[in-house]
């Protein structure tokens, strides 16, 4: 996997208040939309575009504009959803697909609870939306998913990663021979017996919509 850890002051500070257990509901989804977005201008500098001729007052301009298929955003429900808007604010064109999935508390298996995608993915760039990666098993359910479905090339934006979950979508995505690019606004030092980020900043989902 091509990691991106996006280093910059704005994703550093906003972050940090993210982090922070004093921050309510409310700020706390505004600043996960905000980061998105910074994460996302980064996360679609591979994305396609076609070169284009447009007029200006003055006289013709050579420029590009996304090419065909429209990229596919996929926000995995509960917490993805809390980065959708933020994405789409940058990619209004794009595609939108849904998949829900719950990681059980005690064995940390993820499972798929609700999906809505299209059923042929072939040529189309995809982005996942997940603020953790912890374990990983979620992330790679979901890249396993589109795959299958015939992507040929994904984009996972988290805000916090912890090592072992991204050795786990490395070794995953070195067997499907997929293209992936993860964008991350940091990793953490580990999991720990929960398999909680530490530090991290708790449990996205709640701390969301909970
Ligand atoms: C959390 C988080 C990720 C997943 C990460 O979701 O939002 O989706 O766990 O864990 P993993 O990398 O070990 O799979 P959760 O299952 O709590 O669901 P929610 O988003 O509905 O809160």
């Amino acid at each position: 996997v091509d990691l991106c850890i996006v280093d910059h002051p704005l994703v550093a500070h906003k972050l940090t208040t993210l982090r922070d257990e004093r921050t309510d509901s409310p700020t706390f989804r505004r600043l996960t939309e905000e980061l998105v977005t910074l994460l996302a201008y980064e996360a679609t500098r591979g994305v396609r575009v076609a070169p284009v001729t447009v007029q200006t007052p003055v006289g013709a301009a050579e420029g590009v504009k996304l090419a065909p298929p429209r990229p596919l955003v996929v926000p995995i429900l509960r917490a993805g959803l809390g980065m959708l808007e933020g994405m789409t604010r940058l990619m209004p064109t794009a595609e939108v697909g849904f998949v829900g999935m719950v990681r059980d508390e005690q064995t940390l298996v993820a499972s798929t609870y609700a999906e809505r995608l299209p059923d042929d993915l072939s040529g189309r760039q995809c982005y996942v939306l997940d603020p953790m990666l912890a374990t990983g098993g979620t992330l790679a359910e979901a890249v396993r998913f589109l795959v299958r479905r015939g992507a040929d090339h994904i984009t996972c934006i988290c805000l916090l990663a912890a090592p072992e979950g991204i050795d786990r979508i490395t070794a995953l995505l070195q067997d499907l021979e997929v293209p992936c690019t993860l964008v991350t606004a940091a990793v953490d030092e580990r999991l720990d017996e929960r398999g909680y980020i530490v530090p991290g900043l708790g449990d996205a989902g709640d701390r969301l919509y909970g």
